[in-house]
C-alpha cells in the first residue's frame, strides 16, 4: 500500500498567503451564505466539519445555527493562526480547530453530521482519497458539500493563471461531472447549481 503524505506544498503556499487572503479572498454577502448554509441542515445535535477552513469565514456563520461542535480542518497552521485570532475566544469549547490533511484525516468513523469543503476541493491532490475518508468520518445520511461562492469559469481562471505549477492544475469539473463522482463514493447527490455566481454539489451518505 502506498504510504499517504502530508500535503506539504500546499500547505507552504497557503501558509504564505495567509497574511493576505482576508485581504484577497472571496467575500461572500452575508445573505449569500446564509442561504447555502441552510441547505445543509445543521442544528444543535449535529457535529460540523469545516474542511480547508482558512481564516474561518465559514465558522461564524456555522455557529449562526448553533451546532453542538464545529470542527475546524486546515493544512496550513498560517490560516489557523489567523482563526484563531478572530473566533476562539468567541466560539469556545464548540470550535476545535484541528492542523491536518484530509487526505490524512486523524477523525474516527462516522463522527461528523456534516462537512463542508468550501474553496477546498479543487487543491484535494487525491480526490479519490479525500472521498473516501469524508465518507468514512461521516455518519450515515450525514451530508456533504462542495462549494465555490464563485462560478466554476471563475475559479479556474484564478488557479489556471496562477504561478505555482500544481495550483494551476488544481481545477473544478462542471457540478454534473463532480456528482457522478461523489456519487461513485457512497453517496446520493440532493441538489447542485453550476452557474455564474455559485458553485455546489450536497449529497447525503448512503
Ligand atoms: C482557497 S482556501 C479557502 C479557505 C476558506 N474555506 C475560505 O473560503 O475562505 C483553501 C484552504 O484549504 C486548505 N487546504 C488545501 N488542501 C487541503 C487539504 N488537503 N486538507 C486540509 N486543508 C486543505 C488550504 O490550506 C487553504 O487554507
Amino acid at each position: 500500500m502506498q504510504e499517504v503524505i502530508f500535503d506539504s506544498a500546499r500547505e507552504k503556499f497557503f501558509d504564505e498567503f495567509s497574511n493576505r487572503w482576508d485581504q484577497s479572498g472571496p467575500s461572500p454577502a452575508t445573505d449569500v451564505v446564509l442561504t447555502f448554509l441552510r441547505k445543509l441542515h445543521i442544528d444543535s445535535a449535529k457535529t460540523v466539519l469545516d474542511v480547508g477552513t482558512g481564516t474561518g469565514l465559514l465558522i461564524p456563520h456555522i455557529f449562526s445555527f448553533h451546532p453542538a461542535r464545529v470542527i475546524a480542518l486546515d493544512l496550513s497552521a498560517g490560516m489557523l493562526e489567523k482563526l484563531r485570532e478572530k473566533h476562539s475566544t468567541r466560539f469556545g469549547a464548540g470550535l476545535v480547530i484541528l492542523q491536518g490533511d484530509v487526505h490524512l484525516l486523524n477523525l474516527p468513523d462516522t463522527t461528523v453530521d456534516v462537512a463542508v469543503c468550501n474553496g477546498v476541493y479543487p487543491h484535494f491532490r487525491d480526490k479519490s482519497l479525500a472521498l473516501s475518508q469524508l465518507h468514512r468520518v461521516l455518519k450515515k445520511r450525514g451530508v456533504l458539500a462542495v462549494n465555490h461562492f464563485a462560478g466554476r469559469e471563475f475559479i479556474n481562471s484564478i488557479h489556471g493563471s496562477s504561478s505555482h505549477d500544481l495550483i494551476r492544475q488544481d481545477l473544478l469539473d462542471p457540478a454534473a461531472t463532480l456528482s457522478e463522482t461523489i456519487a461513485g463514493y457512497g453517496f446520493h447527490v440532493k441538489e447542485l447549481r453550476d452557474d455564474t455566481n455559485e458553485f455546489y454539489v450536497i449529497a447525503e451518505k448512503i
